[in-house]
């Protein structure tokens, strides 16, 4: 089968367009037929050598590539329940070092790393939401606040983001989201209460509408101090890429979020693309073949929605 792999760190031009053998699953285990997987910038990461630096990915002649999958169950191994051959199904490979990742024709994955996919959905669409919308959920599960808090999300119109003001609005808490002023309508769009501009003297305009702080952050922008310096003292901040923590002043508790697959956390949120909770959004779909240019345009930014390679 044919599969992208990284043999040398470096730009978009180091992805590799490899013949592998088909990947059997083993015991617990499912193989996925892919039919489509998201390119996130996780995956830059991984292409780049910078997950390798971070020390989340150990060196390795050849990396698979990929976390976000969506596609139809190919074969099982022994004691697979609750999928057949034929299911839906999306997924995330969550070991950045395994030898194959999602960019493939087919994918191992544990079966409690898998749901059903959405009944509404397309697979490219589908594609965009188990790293990101997981993300999303164990980030907020480390809050450990009460409905009527105020979160503020940075990045909120990206795709972590975008989930995070979703899913931290249905739990009760008042969304402060921080993006690009043209993204202020597709913020207020997913459950975002207030939104303030990108900028400057983050902190102080975060602080002139919600008097002595937010309760808590989710940065996905990776902004670090100015976004903390919008936290009320012993408020709580995620952290959400190796590097990007600051220093935990006035009482802040900083923790990081590390995305791991969860089955059935991941079936909760099929069931919101479901009842039209959660958007899915596709920046463009491209063939597997074309990797490279879809890593171009990711560094590239701007994109709104998700690159989506289609099998
Ligand atoms: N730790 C984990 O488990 C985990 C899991 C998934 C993702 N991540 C990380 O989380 C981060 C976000 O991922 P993503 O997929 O959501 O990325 P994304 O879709 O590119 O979203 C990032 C957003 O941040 C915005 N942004 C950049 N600089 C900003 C600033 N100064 N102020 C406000 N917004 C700003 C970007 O806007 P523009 O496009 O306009 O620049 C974009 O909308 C990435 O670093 C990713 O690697 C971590």
């Amino acid at each position: 089968m044919r599969a992208v792999v990284v043999r040398r760190f470096g730009g978009p031009e180091v992805l590799e367009f490899a013949e592998v053998p088909v990947p059997s699953p083993g015991p617990g285990q499912v193989r996925v037929k892919v039919a489509a997987a998201g390119v996130n910038p996780v995956d830059a990461g991984t292409r780049s050598g910078f997950l390798t630096e971070a020390g989340i990915v150990p060196p390795r002649e050849v990396l698979g590539i990929g976390w976000d999958v969506a596609g139809t169950v190919d074969a099982v191994g022994d004691g697979v329940a609750g999928f057949a051959i034929g299911d839906s199904v999306i997924g995330v490979q969550d070991r950045p070092s395994a030898a194959l990742g999602t960019y493939a024709e087919f994918v191992v994955l544990d079966v409690d790393a898998l749901a059903a996919a959405p009944r509404t959905a397309s697979p490219a669409e589908a594609a965009t939401l188990p790293l990101n919308g997981l993300t999303a959920v164990q980030a907020l599960a480390l809050l450990d606040l009460p409905p009527g808090a105020t979160v503020l999300v940075t990045g909120a119109a990206g795709a972590v983001g975008g989930y995070a003001v979703t899913l931290a609005k249905a739990r009760g808490f008042r969304v402060v989201a921080v993006a690009g002023p043209a993204d202020e309508t597709v913020v207020q769009g997913f459950g975002a209460e207030i939104f303030v501009p990108r900028g400057d003297f983050l902190a102080d305009r975060v602080r002139a509408v919600i008097p002595g702080g937010v309760d808590a952050v989710l940065d996905t922008a990776l902004l670090g101090l100015e976004a903390l310096d919008a936290v009320t003292n012993g408020g709580r901040f995620v952290v959400f890429a190796a590097g990007a923590a600051p220093i935990p002043l006035r009482g802040i508790k900083v923790e990081h979020v590390w995305i791991r697959a969860d089955g059935a956390a991941l079936a909760g949120l099929v069931d919101l693309v479901d009842d039209g909770t959660l958007a899915l959004r596709v920046a463009d779909t491209l063939p597997l073949t074309e990797a490279v240019k879809a890593h171009e345009r990711l560094a590239a930014g701007g994109l709104r929605g998700r690159l989506v390679l289609i099998s």
